[in-house]
Formats: C-alpha cells, sequence, structure tokens
C-alpha cells in the first residue's frame, strides 16, 4: 500500500511522520483520552507523553526528541489563564518562543515545534490540532537531524536553551 504521505512530500518513502507529543496532565491529556474514547478519528502521528504542566516542559526535552528521531515536537497545554499550577503555561509560552529560535538557528523549521491549548473537554480541538500539525510535518518531509547536525552542535544548543 503506498505511504499517502508521500503525496505531501516524496522524500517520507516508506514511513510516516513521528509527533511527539508533551501533553499537561490535566488538560490537553484527557482531551486525548476523550478523543479516544469519543472515537475521534485522527493520524496516528502523536506518540504522547504526559507531564503535570506545560511549565514543567524543560526545552531540551525536545531538542532531544528532534535528535532521536521526532519530526515534530507538540507541546500542548491548559488555555492562558487555566493552569492548574497558575502560570505554568505563560512559562511554556516564553520557553517555546526562545526554543523555535533556536531551533530556527540549528535549520530546523520552527513550524516543527509547535504550542496549543486544549481542556479536558476539548477532544475536538485536540484531534484538529493532531490532523494539523500532521499535515504541516508531512508537506515540511522528514527531519532526519541525526544525520545532518553533528552532536557537538546539539549538546551546545542544549546547554544555551537549559540557559
Ligand atoms: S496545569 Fe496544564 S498547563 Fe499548567
Amino acid at each position: 500500500m503506498a505511504n499517502d504521505y508521500n503525496q505531501l512530500n516524496p522524500a517520507w518513502g516508506e514511513r510516516s511522520p513521528v509527533i511527539i507529543g508533551l501533553l499537561c496532565n490535566w488538560c490537553s491529556y484527557r482531551a486525548a483520552d476523550l478523543a479516544g474514547t469519543s472515537r475521534f478519528g485522527y493520524p496516528a502521528t502523536l506518540r504522547d507523553l504526559r507531564i503535570m504542566c506545560t511549565g514543567r516542559l524543560d526545552p531540551t526535552f525536545v531538542i532531544k526528541a528532534l535528535r532521536e528521531g521526532a519530526d515534530g515536537v507538540l507541546v500542548m497545554g491548559c488555555h492562558p489563564g487555566q493552569c492548574h499550577y497558575d502560570a505554568g503555561n505563560y512559562k511554556a509560552m516564553r520557553r517555546m518562543a526562545l526554543l523555535r529560535r533556536t531551533v530556527i538557528q540549528l535549520g530546523v523549521h520552527p513550524d516543527r515545534v509547535q504550542l496549543a491549548w486544549a481542556s479536558a473537554s476539548q477532544g475536538t480541538i485536540f484531534t484538529e490540532m493532531v490532523k494539523n500539525m500532521t499535515e504541516t510535518i508531512a508537506r515540511l518531509g522528514p527531519l532526519n537531524w541525526q544525520d545532518t547536525v553533528s552532536g557537538e552542535t546539539i549538546q551546545r544548543e542544549m546547554e544555551a536553551v537549559r540557559g
């Protein structure tokens, strides 16, 4: 069976996009659960990991995921003003802005790293976000970052984003 992603970018060959999802326990992770139990269809491109809050996001997680084979990283949390730890998502916004600038310097398209919001009841928003990001990544093609950027460069940038 032909890989449908080749219609958007023939570089996919036999493989499909891999997106790491870092999802807040209190909202987006539950939205993902709701999408599953409601049987909302979305591409099987997301490998989701639960974090307690987007404020817990260490930017090096994102760099490491890209380094180790992910084509994109989607961070999802509670809507601004609704973080269970007060302002974690505002911290995440600042970190993600810095991180997107860092990945550009490393030759990575910033759309490979995205931040979005979905409450626990917003399974449809979660589903749409996964669909949209999958299409974006599918058009950009495989990252294969480990083949194009040296380990030392990544290490240096990881230390820089750690601050
Ligand atoms: S608890 Fe969800 S973003 Fe902070």
